[in-house]
């Protein structure tokens, strides 16, 4: 049954609709922009788009505040466009999934816009209000951007909350009519011919303010198998849950079949370990490789047969992993390289987010003017207050903010990295002229070309679908090695996270399947000198 799911041996390719191409020259990334890089996406061969949301928006947080779930945000384009995106991405063997944002609406949504109008107006109860004591919030739920998770309502004199921005109100899951109306949106998509959803911060629905409970709510799964009954459960659909807040027990509750709630889960583990733990992502610490390690492996092995794991370095919200743990100067190729290694070894659903495949970078962030992203003005705007020092704050800035991965999409070398013939909406990484798309598909080998024999493997290699995982030399500081295993068939993925030449030995001899330094077709394992960043699969003979 299992083995049925087309997405089993997908790779998906995210889309950041503002940055990716702009075809009117409004300096926005737009549908009709994708459309005219689908050949692109075609020859990298992946065979899912996570399209971010390109709803109707008033855009306070990139259009993940939506105020009509039906209709496409003019300066996306239009329905006709997203139809003819939808088809010709089929035409193409491409699924698109949908950004599903439901913890949240726009407070410009027109359910919102009633809400808020009386204590007896229908919608009301759509979102979750509360009295507060004079000036005093109801309680000290923070908001992920920072400050109060509620917002006082004039009109009614009662908080409402919100877990972003306080343009992004909360919406009540309890409330049975409002659920239905999700329902009711999910399926129009369906029935326009989508690949599945990806949903946004979907682990925080069954939130309980007044005990506050934010992630991970009682009622929580009970919400995930009424959508699945009531929508995707019969369509052999693609979803897949963003979930910071899951552990390995609730994560195989996600996506156990048998229990028809979702496909996968995006959760962000290993992701948050350069961070000082307790704290905040700004809070940074160096990468712990064991750590890492040992948080890839555990989710390796506890979804192994009951559940899927989602794979990825990098989103829309996180900084370029090549800068970030890689070495973005002169090891920018290798350690990209050898960073797609260790990840497309792995049992899971591989995400690819756009940039990635040709090595794009963080932005060399000088002042706090060059940034846009809510979350990050925000913080800055705190720390200052809290007499953090100036210099401390660009520097977790500069490792972190949202916006590193936000800048345009680097075409070709030409004005503006061929995104847009006007102005961009933001900023281009001014390393576009070397590092571009058009450079990646004329070197043969490019970082492009690496990715895309990684995914062609995956499409013809059960064994990169279905084999077991085990971590091999958990102790040691410098290497991510690991074993995969099908139908009497062992593959050896040895990756060196570090530019110190490090030794590592395995008994036998291996075929080389992939390696980011063109090694030998058939190597001895028993002495390997591994060099900066360097990264093999072999097949053990
Ligand atoms: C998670 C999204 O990935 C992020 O970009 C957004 O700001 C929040 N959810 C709120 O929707």
């Amino acid at each position: 049954m299992m083995k049925e799911k087309w997405w089993r041996n997908s790779v998906a390719y995210q889309i950041y609709p503002r940055s990716f191409c702009d075809s009117n020259g409004d300096g926005i990334g737009d549908i009709n922009g994708i459309r005219s890089k689908l050949w692109y996406l075609e020859e990298l061969g992946v065979d899912v788009i996570w399209l971010s949301p390109i709803y109707a928006s008033p855009g306070a947080d990139n259009g993940y505040d939506i105020c009509d779930y039906y209709n496409i945000s003019p300066e996306y384009g239009t329905m006709e466009d997203m139809k003819a995106l939808i088809q010709e991405c089929e035409n193409r063997g491409i699924k698109i999934i949908m950004d599903l944002v439901v913890n949240h609406t726009s407070d410009e949504h027109p359910w919102f816009v009633e809400a808020k109008k009386s204590k007896d107006n229908p919608y009301r109860d759509f979102y979750i209000w509360r009295e507060g004591g004079t000036g005093n919030p109801p309680n000290g739920l923070e908001s992920c951007f920072g400050g109060s998770a509620w917002e006082y309502s004039q009109e009614t004199g009662e908080y409402y909350l919100h877990f972003f921005h306080k343009k992004q109100p909360d919406l009540n899951w309890e409330n049975e009519t409002m659920r239905k109306e999700i329902w009711k949106m999910m399926n129009y998509w369906i029935d326009m011919g989508i690949g599945g959803f990806r949903m946004d911060v979907i682990d925080m629905i069954g939130k309980v303010p007044d005990q506050e409970i934010k992630e991970n709510g009682p009622k929580l799964h009970e919400y995930l198998q009424e959508m699945n009954r009531e929508t995707f459960g019969d369509k052999n659909l693609m979803t897949v849950g963003e979930c910071w807040g899951a552990d390995t027990r609730n994560g195989s509750l996600y996506s156990d079949p048998e229990r028809k709630e979702l496909d996968m889960i995006f959760q962000f583990e290993q992701i948050m370990i350069d961070q000082v733990p307790g704290k905040q992502k700004w809070d940074l610490q160096p990468l712990d490789l064991k750590r890492l390690k040992e948080v890839f492996a555990k989710w390796q092995k506890a979804l192994d047969k009951k559940g899927w794991n989602s794979l990825f370095w990098n989103n829309h919200d996180l900084p370029r992993i090549v800068s970030r743990w890689g070495n973005d100067k002169e090891y920018r190729v290798e350690s990209a390289k050898m960073l797609a290694t260790a990840l497309h070894g792995m049992k899971g659903t591989p995400y690819i987010y756009q940039g990635e495949e040709i090595g794009m970078t963080n932005y060399p962030f000088l002042r706090i003017e060059d940034f846009t992203d809510v979350e990050s003005l925000n913080m800055y705007q705190e720390r200052k207050e809290k007499g953090y020092r100036e210099e401390e704050i660009m520097e977790s800035l500069r490792a972190k903010s949202r916006d590193n991965a936000r800048t345009s999409m680097q075409w070709n070398d030409s004005r503006e990295a061929g995104f847009t013939t006007g102005k961009p909406w933001y900023r281009v990484n001014p390393n576009y002229t070397e590092i571009n798309a058009e450079q990646a598909l004329k070197d043969p080998d490019s970082i492009f070309y690496y990715y895309q024999k990684l995914i062609s493997l995956r499409k013809k290699e059960p064994i990169l679908t279905e084999g077991t995982f085990e971590l091999l030399c958990p102790e040691d500081e410098h290497i991510f090695a690991y074993t995969r295993e099908w139908e009497g068939k062992k593959w050896l993925a040895a990756c060196s996270f570090y530019e110190k030449q490090v030794c590592f030995s395995y008994p036998g001899q291996g075929k080389v399947v992939i390696s980011n330094y063109g090694q030998e077709a058939v190597t001895s394992l028993e002495q390997i000198e591994l060099r900066p960043y360097e990264a093999a699969i072999y097949e053990i003979i």
